[in-house]
């Protein structure tokens, strides 16, 4: 059986099932060994680990503790609370009308954070001139709808993961500052910090930053100076805002104090490295990487909650699925009726039913006529969420058009 504890009460002779670490670029070489010894004890709680989760057949269990199934439960219901909330900000433009300008900026955001992260490594200053007109545009798209630009974000090729997540980690922290209804002129301040908050990762050597496999002890203590470096080459360019910097000096910290690099705990830490660290999670285990399979978003939503009890403010954990919704439009979920439907809009006041395009047929095993629901109105109901993979469907060839 599964069953998740603390780390406190782990001991040698239990089978760690799950170290619950997903964010962590951790040394160990699994997720899942045998405890041998005491060491090993101590070198998972140094690494900031509080709970995990263990296989009580293959080794020691433990009295009283919560079944997988049972700590999954309780998370569902707590999502499930968060459903009905504030009206969401209104939109300005259709999802038809957003939707051409959001793939353009997209395509043109990738480009330009590629090209200013080659010119960094190779020594050149950050120009802010650059990349300060997309910004400006980033924000208006997710002002319009961001229903175009999000869906998009959750798209990366395993080969040039680095720039693709400073763009999506941008839009996501755009529609986060929106939801907590922050001044423009501070979201954009946000959103400058969040597209260059991997910015050091140009001076970490390409081997490490690359490495097509898990990073040794000591290769991971190089990764984690990206943020020191960043921090410097923010500094060292005209026009970064304190935000910004925060954003980008903070989004390893954890709530707990079990981050890097400061170690700061709780309000210590800002708002906005919070905010950073949440998205910043958020956006890697929901991501294809060489080394592991992205979650689907909802289930990735259901983890930041399960760690919102120690490294993150449940508040704003609330706050950011509040703002993505609990199905974020562009993944792709299973209807009670036996469909296959890729989510579009959520819907203002009811994130559990939000509108969708059908597309596939479980029973037929084939592929619908296209046709957009709102499942608000009741004809039929989400029941779980898929994996694109499993399917073997293309994200991609269902984007709003
Ligand atoms: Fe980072």
């Amino acid at each position: 059986m599964i069953k998740k504890i603390p780390v406190d009460a782990l001991v040698p002779g239990m089978y760690v099932h799950d170290l619950n670490c997903g964010w962590l670029e951790h040394p160990f070489l699994t997720n899942a060994f045998r405890v041998e010894d005491a060491a090993r004890v101590a070198k998972i709680r140094a690494l900031g680990i509080r709970e995990v989760y263990i296989d009580t057949c293959r080794g020691l269990d433990v009295p009283d503790a919560p079944t997988r199934e049972e700590v999954e439960a309780r998370l569902r219901q707590r999502i499930e609370a968060l459903a009905a909330r504030k009206p969401a900000p209104p939109r300005r433009a259709a999802l038809a009308d957003e939707a051409p300008r959001a793939r353009k900026l997209h395509t043109a955001a990738n480009r330009i954070v590629r090209n200013l992260l080659a010119d960094v490594r190779l020594g050149a200053q950050i120009e802010l001139d650059k990349v300060e007109p997309m910004l400006e545009s980033m924000v208006d798209s997710v002002f319009s709808n961001p229903n175009a630009l999000l869906p998009l974000a959750g798209l990366k090729r395993h080969d040039t993961y680095t720039f693709e997540h400073s763009v999506s980690v941008c839009a996501l922290m755009v529609a986060f500052a929106r939801e907590l209804e922050l001044p423009r002129e501070l979201i954009r301040e946000i959103a400058l910090g969040a597209l260059l908050h991997d910015v050091g990762k140009a001076k970490v050597p390409e081997a490490i930053l690359n490495k097509p496999a898990k990073l040794s002890e000591a290769e991971f203590a190089v990764m984690k100076t990206h943020v020191q470096l960043g921090s410097e080459l923010l500094r060292a360019t005209p026009g970064v805002s304190e935000t910004a910097l925060r954003v980008a000096g903070q989004h390893h910290e954890r709530y707990d104090g079990s981050g890097y690099p400061e170690r700061l705990e709780g309000e210590a830490i800002s708002l906005y490295g919070q905010m950073a660290a949440i998205v910043d999670v958020y956006d890697a285990i929901s991501s294809n990487r060489i080394y592991h399979k992205g979650m689907a978003p909802s289930e990735a939503l259901k983890k930041l909650l399960e760690w919102s009890e120690h490294h993150f403010a449940p508040k704003l954990v609330h706050s950011f699925i509040r703002a993505i919704g609990i199905y974020p439009s562009g993944s792709l979920v299973r209807l009670e009726s036996g469909r296959l439907a890729v989510v579009r809009e959520q819907n203002a006041h009811d994130l559990l039913h939000p509108q969708v395009q059908v597309i596939f047929h479980i029973g037929r095993q084939c592929y619908l006529p296209p046709e957009i629901i709102d499942l608000a109105q009741g004809q039929d109901r989400i029941v779980g969420h898929e994996d694109f993979r499993t399917w073997n469907i293309d994200p991609q060839a269902w984007l709003p058009a």
